[in-house]
């Protein structure tokens, strides 16, 4: 089926993608935020967003809308339940990074320069969740493979 493999290829390029993007946009915000230091920043953060849509929509429709093994296969497997709960945490520690940006986005759009303070944690924060994206692909990788079915 096309849209299976469209669906799955999406899926991956969005590893790629969001991987790089959240692991420079930790390293943009270590170096001068002045304007350009920003822009770097949020060009990272734009295509992290875009990685998060494409991967939730795919995803989504992967698990939910028969293309693959069927809602049931994901519903009851612990690697799929292990990697929904990854992508939790990645949202959580995304509020603060996402309300700042957007803070700072609108601050240099009127020609002010942004307080910058929490740009450390930021980074921090971004760096955190480029390893729980590493860790949600172990549990998809191993879950496309059959693990985490419990024993009957
Ligand atoms: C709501 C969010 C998501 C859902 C519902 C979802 C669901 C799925 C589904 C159903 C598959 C196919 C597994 C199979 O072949 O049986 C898959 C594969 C995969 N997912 Fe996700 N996914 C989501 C987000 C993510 C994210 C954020 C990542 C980032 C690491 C990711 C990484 C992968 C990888 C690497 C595979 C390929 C596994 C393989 O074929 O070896 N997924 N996902």
């Amino acid at each position: 089926m096309l849209i299976r493999w469209v669906l799955a290829a999406i899926h991956l390029l969005a590893l790629g993608v969001g991987l790089g993007a959240v692991w420079a946009r930790g390293r943009a915000l270590r170096n001068p935020l002045d304007a350009p230091g920003l822009r770097r920043v949020f060009y990272a953060d734009t295509w992290w967003g875009i990685a998060a849509m494409l991967w939730i929509g795919t995803g989504l429709a992967r698990a939910f809308g028969g293309f693959e093994k069927g809602s049931a296969y994901y519903l009851h497997n612990h690697l799929f339940w292990a990697k929904m709960g990854l992508l939790a945490l990645i949202l959580v520690l995304e509020l603060s990074p996402m309300v700042t940006l957007i803070r700072w986005r609108v601050q240099l759009g009127r020609g002010q320069q942004p307080d910058t303070h929490a740009a450390a944690r930021i980074a921090s924060i971004s760096f955190v969740q480029a390893v729980l994206v590493v860790l949600m692909t172990l549990a998809a990788t191993a879950m496309a493979r059959g693990y985490g079915v419990p024993r009957t």
